[in-house]
């Protein structure tokens, strides 16, 4: 359906030495990939991250953004200094972002319109908790996390935004969802944004899937119909895993 894109989540880990290191070993994957590869990156090594991977076709994103441009909000990081740092991508709406920092739909929202006015690509990360997979209630879910983020946004902007489905369950648990089921959600977003946008619309988004994706499953979640790419924790940590998944995505 979409472009392939496949993602990095380092989430808190590698100090700069080691993102330099880790980002170099990733370099090489730059030039023959058939996919889109992107290095998630803690906000001190994207710097690292950018100067490591120049000149290579590999996109480098921050793991988050404030919606506004400046002012008094300590620790936190806005898009215009994403942006003029040459940073290309934002992961928003992280389930560890929602679950530990008290992030809503409605900051989610606030995040992703600040990253597209300033010109910078959105992974949009949704997913489901356990408990609301087992009540049946999944799909309305990921609709309503999909639907409120993504209030505001034109069909023109939604060319910068990637959805990452990403249920709660499955990620850093080893427990991956089914190639069925990570394809039935990646389906029924994508038929939201269709009823959102249009055809188009929905027939050129990429829908990620992400959670305890590895080396080893990759390649049968890949070739799911609705499955264009994923978001890679912990795999994405170590080169050859990383560079495994990307070489699946084709
Ligand atoms: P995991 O993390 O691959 O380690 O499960 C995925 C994510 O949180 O993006």
């Amino acid at each position: 359906m979409g472009k392939y894109v496949i993602a990095g989540n380092w989430k808190m880990n590698k100090p700069p030495a080691e993102a330099k290191a880790l980002s170099e070993d990733i370099k090489p994957l730059g030039a023959g990939a058939a996919c889109d590869v992107v290095l998630g990156v803690p906000f001190v090594d994207l710097q690292t991250a950018l100067d490591a991977t120049a000149g290579t076709k590999i996109g480098v994103a921050a793991q988050n953004c404030h919606w506004a441009a400046s002012g008094a909000f300590t620790g936190e990081i806005s898009a215009p200094m994403l942006k003029a740092m040459g940073v290309g991508y934002v992961i928003i709406g992280h389930s560890e972002r929602r679950q530990y920092f008290g992030e809503t739909d409605e900051t989610v929202n606030k995040r992703v319109r600040a990253a597209l006015d300033n010109g910078l690509t959105v992974i949009l990360c949704v997913g489901e908790y356990l408990e609301q997979r087992e009540q049946g209630i999944t799909e309305e879910v990921v609709a309503l996390q999909t639907k409120v983020a993504l209030c505001g946004v034109s069909a023109e902007e939604m060319s910068r935004v990637i959805i990452a489905y990403e249920p709660v369950w499955a990620i850093g648990t080893g427990r991956t969802a089914t190639a069925a089921q990570a394809n039935e959600v990646c389906a029924a977003i994508r038929n939201v944004v269709k009823g959102l946008y249009n055809a188009d619309v929905a027939t050129a988004l990429t829908v990620q899937y992400g959670g305890s994706m590895n080396a080893g499953n990759a390649a049968e979640l890949l070739a799911q119909s609705d499955v264009d790419g994923g978001l890679i924790g912990g795999a994405s940590l170590k080169a050859p895993d990383f560079a495994t998944i990307v070489a699946a995505a084709k």
